[in-house]
């Protein structure tokens, strides 16, 4: 794992950013693995105002988003796909039958089942992933794989945990009705990423991000898989780092990797 520790969520924002330029610019035609939550807005952010400087496009960008709830519309307030074309998709020329977001509002567990299956054939039609981004639950869950979910699992039908129940709340208006499914890339599915980028900030994300980076390598965190991720990079702020027992070194390392790029080897 490459564990980046910057000052703050901006900086975090900033350096996704430029990782995922990187791979548009890199690849003819790329292939990203998207998230949603609130920690990600802020690269979306950065994305559009580079797209709007002309500084990238994504024309030929193809997108996979990690999840979706089960049992809302695609065009509900709250649905993850809303979420997408909202912060991302609507302000940046990605061309739409491009972006996948896994579809999840039947009711009928068949369907359900046929459309997970139908999404790893579509991410492997399209070459599989360059470069998936992730954030991580308060448990260490990435995407809706919550603990205990196999590292080998693949896209499906997943019950979500009361911590995550209880965390996403505040999303819906009091009486509404809140999936407690999702359709979810699996861990596995995840970890056959070429790359993949996690981004954390914030304090209440500390304990996870320590189970995951320097925690045993347990389904009770699923972020944990990521240890065997050869191409893992984990890019925090320094408040999401606090409780990280080799904070310097990771520093260090950093240093040290920056030196060798300019082909110092001292
Ligand atoms: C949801 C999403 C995850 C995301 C997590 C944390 O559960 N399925 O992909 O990482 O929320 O979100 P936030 O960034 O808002 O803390």
């Amino acid at each position: 794992m490459q564990v980046i520790i910057l000052p703050s969520a901006r900086d975090v924002a900033l350096y996704a950013a430029d990782c995922v330029v990187d791979v548009i610019d890199a690849r003819t035609n790329p292939v990203l693995g998207l998230a949603t939550g609130s920690t990600p807005i802020a690269l979306y952010k950065e994305l559009v105002g580079r797209y709007q400087s002309k500084q990238v496009s994504f024309r030929h960008t193809t997108s996979f988003n990690l999840d979706e709830y089960i049992g809302i519309a695609d065009s509900h307030e709250q649905s993850y796909r809303t979420f997408m074309n909202r912060h991302l998709f609507d302000a940046i020329d990605i061309i739409a039958t491009n972006t996948h977001v896994p579809l999840a509002e039947s009711q009928d567990a068949g369907t359900l089942k046929k459309s997970a299956q139908d999404y790893e054939a579509s991410i492997q039609q399209a070459g599989g992933i360059d470069l998936q981004i992730l954030g991580i639950g308060l448990n260490g869950h990435i995407g809706f794989n919550e603990p205990t979910s196999s590292f080998a699992s693949r896209t499906r039908i997943k019950t979500l945990s009361e911590s995550t129940v209880v965390a996403n709340k505040r999303f819906f208006k009091d009486g509404e009705f809140q999936p407690h499914l999702a359709l979810t890339m699996g861990i596995g599915t995840i970890l056959d990423s070429r790359a993949v980028l996690l981004m954390a900030t914030g304090k209440a994300k500390a304990e996870a991000v320590k189970a995951m980076i320097e925690g045993p390598l347990s389904a009770m965190c699923p972020a944990s898989a990521l240890q065997l991720h050869e191409t893992a990079t984990i890019v925090l702020d320094e408040e999401a780092a606090s409780l990280l027992a080799l904070k310097e070194y990771y520093q260090w390392c950093e240093q040290k990797r920056q030196q060798l790029h300019e082909g110092n080897v001292s």
